[in-house]
This record gives structure tokens, sequence and C-alpha cells, in this order.
């Protein structure tokens, strides 16, 4: 036990889209985590929130004909619901667009200013001379200036992953009317991030956490720190002190909703936020891997500019994907938290402990209801929920409650070897090794009852097979305590068949060995149910139905499609063809009926240009010709082959040298 108070927090989820299991990767470890430390006696207060600011927000509500604020309301709301459904219980969840938020930050950047770190600076702005105006960020899309993949305007999204500065775009566009933007000269508020350096070298060193967030955030000090844009020309977001015309960047502003929120909810419980943020707490930031750089780059330069206590870990979740493919909403590859899961009735606990017992908190983790069901199924139904539901079961039904025999010395060691394992796991920020301690425990329970057999063992001696139930039942009051952060309904549940007084949230971990109350047992319910053959068909079609719809919907190649292998593209049957003939087709305004000679044969090809050729325009021409695909009829005549025209006008691919008809494309 510490006795510093301890602050956990989440990353703010974006007010913009829905819960996703994106989301719960990060913010159902932390749950886990903060209900392990409070199980361990200690001080933990566990805040989140939602983070309204920034340019998506600001185009997404435009897109939905509402405003920031109202949009922000409402998915503030929805992430609040979800999180309580899931069981993730944040002391307070505030939002940063709260008057809290707007003050701290004011605040901290007239700091900032007066110590020295902030300096102005005229800089080229992309601008959209149709739009009039500025291109913040999510307004402009362009080329990344490092390695030339697209990108937007403030990250290298799909190439290098590299944070862009305004201005630093290359090719920009604006993304509301596709006008290639010009570049203005405009003045913005800097932060000397370069030089905070020697400090973060020294301050990484320290840092606690996740090795993965260190290692990165390491490397990105040596590959040298640039100053940092910290103004934007918004009107949605916290004004810049003292101008009308600028906000401050939205990961200025979302970070120091942690301290805002803290504030607040130190407000409503008559104590002292500064206990938490000038020194002597301890602070662990639980985050997505994406956002290491703003977490552990800027946010501690921006405290130690500000004069503030400085983070004491940060905890990366590794990436999720689903069914092996990269998660993406545009694509289709999304598991939603209440639509996908909760409002069909699946129990929260059974996906808190998936996730947690899938893979280790920093590897990517490829989720597939397979892989679920059988977790649920193996592990919760067969081993744990078996091993509980035997031992309750015969203590209820041989001897109607916890038969007075102490625990076996064995046992007792067992389960302080267990508790001892998973706090080694939980220093280090080992979820899986946790979770699988205490799974290792159900199921020498169940080797417990199975070869001592005590339903036979009671026939010939009573008192052996009430010395056997009173272990198990110590091991299940264990296994009560040891899996409540992990699956607080199922925990909770135990304790209450188990019949044992108080809260289950006040026990100790050490009290784990301690002998139960006695007192009768009921009959006991089954903890978790099997997830049936039925039910994962049905989830993984409604997956793969979503895929189907964003794939019908997008035209971009999905990168995770193979690549067409020369044996693929020289099974295509690409000639030189000469149209010797073409006519309209009756009731058809799009289609002309024509006949090509390609060499060996003339063909009759249906095609689709009469809006963009007439037919005397077209006889004598060479064209290409794909001439082994499939026949089709269209308005009862019949097309043996296409031909290659590219765009909406239709311009025909035609050889720039002549070459006779049937000669091979390649
Ligand atoms: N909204 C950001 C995201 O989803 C996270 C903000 S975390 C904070 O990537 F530190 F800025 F608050
Ligand atoms: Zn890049």
């Amino acid at each position: 036990m510490s006795d510093s108070p301890r602050l956990v927090t989440c990353g703010l989820p974006y007010t913009n889209g829905s819960c996703h299991l994106g989301h719960l990767r990060t913010y159902v470890p932390a749950d886990m985590y903060v209900r392990y430390l409070r199980h361990r006696g200690d001080e933990v207060v566990f805040i989140c929130g939602s983070d309204n600011h920034g340019t998506p927000i600001v185009v997404s509500a435009e897109a939905q004909g509402t405003t920031p604020a109202e949009l922000s309301q409402r998915y503030h709301d929805h992430f609040d619901a979800t999180f309580r459904r899931m069981n993730v219980r944040f002391d307070h969840f505030g939002m940063t667009d709260g008057p809290t938020n707007h003050h701290r930050t004011q605040s901290m950047v007239t700091t900032l200013e007066q110590q020295g770190h902030i300096y102005r600076e005229r800089i080229q702005q992309s601008y959209c001379p149709n739009c009039q105006r500025f291109l913040p960020d999510r307004y402009v899309r362009g080329l990344c200036p490092h390695c030339g993949a697209e990108a937007r305007g403030d990250e290298c999204d799909q190439g290098c992953g590299k944070h862009l500065e305004p201005g630093e775009i290359r090719e920009p566009i604006c993304t509301v009317c596709n006008t290639p933007a010009e570049m203005r000269e405009q003045e913005h508020y800097f932060f000397r991030l370069s030089t905070f350096a020697p400090f973060l070298v020294e301050y990484l060193e320290g840092l606690q956490g996740t090795a993965n967030a260190r290692n990165y955030a390491q490397g990105w000090v040596r590959e040298g720190l640039r100053d940092w844009c910290i103004t934007r020309t918004l009107d949605w977001g916290v004004r810049y002190p003292g101008r009308d015309d600028l906000v401050v960047y939205v990961w200025v502003d979302a970070p120091i909703g942690y301290i805002a929120f803290t504030e607040e909810w130190a407000a409503a419980h008559g104590t002292d936020w500064r206990r938490y943020w000038c020194g002597g707490g301890s602070i662990t930031h639980f985050i997505g891997g994406d956002i290491t750089y703003h977490h552990c780059i800027f946010w501690p330069a921006l405290l130690k500019g500000a004069g503030f206590g400085l983070p004491t870990a940060v905890v990366a979740s590794g990436m999720l994907k689903v069914d092996d493919h990269k998660f993406s909403k545009s694509r289709g590859y999304v598991v939603w938290t209440n639509e996908d899961y909760l409002d069909l009735g699946l129990p929260p606990d059974c996906l808190r402990y998936y996730l947690l017992a899938h893979t280790s908190h920093t590897k990517e983790l490829n989720f597939s209801w397979r892989a679920f069901a059988d977790r649920v199924n193996n592990e919760l139904v067969n081993t744990f929920g078996n091993f509980v539901h035997r031992a309750l079961h015969f203590a209820h039904t041989r001897f109607g409650g916890v038969p007075p025999n102490p625990p076996r010395a064995e046992v007792l060691e067992e389960i302080r070897q267990t508790v001892s394992a998973i706090d080694e796991a939980m220093e280090s920020y080992e979820f899986k090794a946790a979770v699988d301690a205490v799974l290792a425990l159900a199921s020498s329970g169940n080797t417990l009852i199975q070869s001592n057999a005590p339903w036979k063992l009671i026939r010939t001696d009573r008192d052996a097979a009430a010395g056997v139930i009173a272990d198990a039942l110590q091991i299940v009051r264990a296994l009560a305590v040891l899996i409540d952060p992990v699956m607080p309904e199922t925990g909770r549940a135990i304790w209450e068949m188990l019949g044992q007084p108080g809260p289950i949230e006040s026990e100790r971990l050490e009290d784990c060995t301690r002998p139960l109350c006695p007192g009768p047992i009921g009959m006991p319910t089954p903890l978790f149910s099997r997830i049936e053959e039925k039910q994962v068909a049905a989830l993984e079609a409604i997956l793969a139905a979503r895929v189907a719809d964003a794939d019908s919907r997008s035209c971009e190649p999905s990168p995770d499609e193979p690549l067409l292998s020369v044996e693929d593209f020289s099974r295509m049957e690409l000639v030189v063809g000469r149209v010797v003939l073409a006519e309209p087709i009756e009731k058809s305004k799009k289609l002309l009926r024509l006949v090509v000679d390609i060499g060996s044969e003339r063909r009759q090809i249906v095609s689709g240009i009469a809006r963009h050729y007439t037919p005397e325009e077209l006889v004598g021409r060479d064209v290409v010709v794909i001439a082994n695909l499939a026949p089709a009829v269209l308005f009862g005549v019949e097309s043996r082959g296409m031909i290659l025209a590219a765009g909406d006008e239709a311009s025909l691919l035609v050889p720039l040298r002549p070459v006779p008809p049937g000669t091979r494309v390649r």
C-alpha cells in the first residue's frame, strides 16, 4: 500500500463518434487497474472526460447540420453511459469544453507566456481562396513532407505517423471544397518545445509505465524536437488569452482537461486538486499507443513549463485489429460496444475478461468472435464458472452452508502465491498475466474437487468431504476478490452466493486467506452461459455485412487485398481491335452496338459510350478490347468483350502507334 494519493486517468474520447472496442482496449484495463489498487488499500481517484475541441468535431457537426456544442454533449452523454454499462466507473467524467477547463487552460497558457516559454511568429499557412479561410488541421490534406504519403493537416496518418505543424503539408488541398490551397502569412504562437529536450531526457529516464511509451518517446527526443505551434484559426475551442481570432490547439487544452476534471471532482468532494497536480501524489495515464507523443513529449513539457507536478507513469495499449484487419470504421472493421455487444444482451464481464486475457497490454489485439467465444466457453464456463458452481452446489446440497473445517495450509499457501503472482504482474502492467494467475487458481480448484471426489468420499468419511469443500470454498472466496477487478459483476455475484458480509469492494487482497464467515449457502446460479455456435455465426454475420457494405460504398483499393500477380494479369486477354461497325441500340441512350475486328474474328460488343461518341467517329478507330470477358446480354444484344475507356467522359484508350488488329496488350 502506498500512502501518497494516486490519480489514474484515461485518454479522453473525442465527441464525434461512438464507443467501440478500440476505446475499450484502454478503458477496461485502466478500470481493472484502479479496482485492483483499491483492493490493495490504495487511495485512488479515477478521472476521465470527453475531448470536445479540434477540427474533426467541427467538420462532423457541419456535416450533420448541428453545432459542435450539441454534438459534443450528445457524444459525451453516450460515452458516459457506455462506460457505466461496461462497469468502467470513473469518479468523474468531465468535458473539455466546460468552464473549469477553459479557465485552467487560459491560466496555464498565461503562466507559460510569463515564464518566457511562448513566442509569436508569422508563418505561411494553408488558405482556401474559395472558402476564404485559413485551413487548420483536418481542413487540409496533402502530402507528408517527411515521407510523401497522403496526410492530414496535423498528422501523417497513412505514412510515417509524424505530427505535422501548420503550413508543413505539401500540395495542400481544402477538404471542404477540394480547391488547392494557397499559402498566406499569419501570426501564430509557439511553445519552445526544443528547449525542453534536456529536461525530457532526464524525465523519460525515470518515467514508469509500459516500455513501449518510454522507448518511443526517448527516440523522438534523440531525433530532435521542434517548437510547437499551439494556436489555430478557429471559432471552436479555448480562446487564446488576449486574441479573438485564435483558439489554442486541441492538444493543449485536452490534457489540461485531466487537471480541470480533477479540480471538478475535488471541489465536489471537499478536497484539494493540488494534492495530485502539484507534486507529492502519483499520476498514471492510460492511453492508446497512438497518442504517446502527446503524452510523453508535449504534456510533460507543458506541465514542467507551467510549474506543475509530472506524470509518474504512462501505460500505452497496443492497437486493435478485427479479424486480422487493421481496425477501420470506414472499411467496416469495427465492433461497436452498444450495437454489437451490450444491446444484444451479452454480459459486460465477458468482454472485459476477453480484452484483458487475450493478449498482453502492449501487444496488438486481434479481435474475433471465434476467439471471444472460445475463451468464454473454455475459460469462463468450463474452468472458472464450473469450479465455483461445483463448490457452492456441493456445500449447499450436502452441508447447507460453509463447513466449520479450517482450510489446509497448502491451500492457503497456494492462494498467497496467486496473490503475489498477481501483484508482480500488475506491477509491470501485465494484465493478462494477472488474469491468467486467477484462472490457474480456479483450475487448481477444479483439480482439487476432481481428485478428491467429495461426492464419493461423503459416503465413507463425511468429515473428510467437509474438509475438501472447506478448501474449495476458501479458493472460491479468494477467486471472488481476485476476479473482481476484471469482472466486477461476477465478483459481487460470488460474494453474495458465499453469504459473506460487507461489500466486496472493501475486501483486501491480503485477506484472501481469511477464514470464511460461517453461514448458510443457498442454491447457486451459474455465473456464465455458453456462447453457442449459432450466436457466433450471427455475430460474425453482422461484422461481415458491415464490411461488405463499406466495400460497396468505397472504390479505394483495400490495403489488405492481395496485389495482382503477373500471372493474374496475363490471364486477361487484352488486344487491339478495329471498330468496323457502330450503331445505336434501340431504347437505350447510353449503349452502342459495336463490331470490332480483333484479328482472329469479329466481335460484337455492347459499349456504354453513346453519350460521348457518335457512331461515325468510332468506325475505323483502333481500341483496346478485353477479349476473354464472360459474355453478357444487354438490351437483348449479346456482348462478348469490353472496350477500355477512362473517366467520366469515357476517354477511349487507343494505341499511340499503329499496330494490326489482334496485337496483344502486355
Ligand atoms: N481525444 C484524443 C484521442 O482520442 C485523446 C485526448 S487525451 C488528452 O486521440 F490527453 F489529450 F486528453
Ligand atoms: Zn509521413
